[in-house]
């Protein structure tokens, strides 16, 4: 038995759509009636956790080891996809007072205070009810906001979690969707990043019963006044429709960005891991969204050592990224899940290979981000600021291909500033205001 708590801390790992959760948990602890604290001193710590590489998940063992330093007890709740995807196994290896998945989050308070009776508190259900209905309304939002409105995977990729711990693919409903924009807009957001494992694959009814894609979303919140930029991640090529490839020439509050996995541009790779399109289709998709938007900045993840990847797998992956020409990338070594089909193939690839292939690929995607970063100099362009910098009046904020933009200007964290670019680093460019010339 613990005391119900007074305090809490939520801290989430892993992808954007988690940082979601973490947020729309922490409003339901406010709602609870408990205060914000930090982890060494909050009564109850909730570790929203990501189950997609191993060293992930180990993460969450030594966190809850680290709460427990110095003679403190606090209540501990693992929520996140290890939560879903370990379930009782994390309450007897580590003792932990509740166990809540991705799912079931809106019964946090109420798990909460059976743990603090002794019970035992436990739940990964995925309802058919969603649990967005049963959230708390959006109150403080940052400049730049977070809306999921897709969640899970049908698309069985023969590395990935995914579909396991978040479940099948669900659309929220379109009138859900605006209302929350609107709330974030009315509660200080100018920019909405839409979330989704495949968010591309967005569908539902309008107000008049009209099938629409992720687009007609897209157009329908462009005319919230006071939004200023919408964007969207993470998408899966296969769901890179014309609508949306056409929204980004036609919409200008969409931002000139496309995060694109492709993961391998091997296509013997890419047809093990299932991933269900061609190194040519996805060639072919980048050319038609940069044929409707020329500026457009394109990101991508990768795997390297996916079971039997060879040398000449590898350098696919490599000609692929000089093809591209990423303005940025994620890439990460192969990690074998458990209960994933490519965990049980053979052809592992040994560890010291993967970490030379690793290298080479993040030295190939440094470069290119780099260029990219340097051809921006001199462009004219809004910057959203989002916050303060280290140096004494810099501010950081976002330009629309989402670049870090360092500056020194006078205004305010939320305002939208003209700048032209000045200098550029491997990681972000600086900018300088550009002063409006009086009419
Ligand atoms: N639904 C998204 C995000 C998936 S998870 C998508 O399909 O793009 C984010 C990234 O983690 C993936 O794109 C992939 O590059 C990486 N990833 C997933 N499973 C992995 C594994 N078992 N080992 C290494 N990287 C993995
Ligand atoms: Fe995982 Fe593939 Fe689904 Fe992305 S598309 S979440 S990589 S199974
Ligand atoms: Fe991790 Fe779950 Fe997101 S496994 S990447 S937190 S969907």
């Amino acid at each position: 038995m613990k005391p119900a708590p007074k305090t809490f801390h939520v801290k989430s790992f892993g992808c954007q759509m988690n940082m979601y959760d973490g947020d729309r948990m922490s409003e339901l602890m406010s709602a609870e009636g408990m205060t914000p604290a930090e982890a060494a001193e909050a009564d109850l710590v909730v570790l929203n956790t990501c189950h997609i590489r191993e060293r992930a998940t180990e993460k969450v063992y030594s966190d809850i080891g680290r709460l427990r330093k110095n003679g403190r007890a606090p209540m501990i709740a693992v929520a996140g996809c290890v939560a879903q995807a370990e379930g009782a196994e994390i309450v007897r290896r580590a003792k932990v007072d509740v166990v809540v998945g991705p799912q079931a989050y809106h019964n946090l308070p109420e798990l909460v205070a059976k743990a603090a009776r002794g019970e035992a508190a436990l739940d990964t259900d995925m309802p058919v009810e969603t649990k967005f209905g049963r959230l708390p309304a959006r109150r403080r939002v940052p400049p730049s906001a977070f809306l999921t409105v897709q969640e899970g995977c049908d698309k069985f990729c023969t590395y990935c979690v995914v579909p396991y711990t978040r479940g099948a693919e669900v659309s929220r409903p379109w009138g859900a969707i605006v209302d929350e924009a609107k709330a974030l807009v009315d509660a200080g957001a100018k920019e909405i990043t839409l979330l989704g494992q495949n968010v591309n694959a967005w569908e539902g009814e309008d107000a008049s019963g009209n099938v629409q894609g992720l687009d007609g979303l897209i157009r329908a919140l462009d005319r919230i006044e006071g939004l200023k930029r919408i964007r969207y991640t993470t998408s899966h090529p296969n769901d890179m429709r014309e609508g949306l490839i056409v929204a980004h020439a036609e919409v200008e509050k969409l931002m000139p960005f496309l995060h694109l996995p492709v993961q391998s541009g091997s296509d013997r790779i890419l047809k093990a891991m299932n991933r269900s399109h061609s190194r040519d289709s996805y060639l072919r998709i980048l050319d038609r969204v940069r044929a409707a938007r020329p500026d457009m900045a394109l990101s991508g993840d990768f795997i390297v050592g996916f079971p039997g990847e060879t040398e000449a797998d590898f350098a696919d992956t490599l000609s692929l990224v000089d093809a591209v020409g990423y303005a940025q990338a994620f890439s990460f070594k192969y990690s074998p899940r458990p209960g994933t089909p490519a965990a049980d193939m053979a052809e592992q690839i040994a560890p010291e290979v993967m970490d030379e292939r690793l290298q080479r690929l993040q030295a190939a995607i440094n470069r290119d981000q780099e260029a990219f970063n340097l051809a921006s100099v001199g462009r004219r362009c809004g910057v959203l600021l989002e916050r303060k910098g280290k140096l004494p009046g810099q501010l950081i904020g976002k330009s629309p291909w989402l670049q870090s933009v360092h500056l020194v200007a006078d205004a305010a964290i939320g305002d939208m500033i003209e700048v032209e670019i000045a200098a550029a680093w491997p990681n972000s460019v600086s900018g300088v205001e550009l002063v409006h010339e009086a009419a």
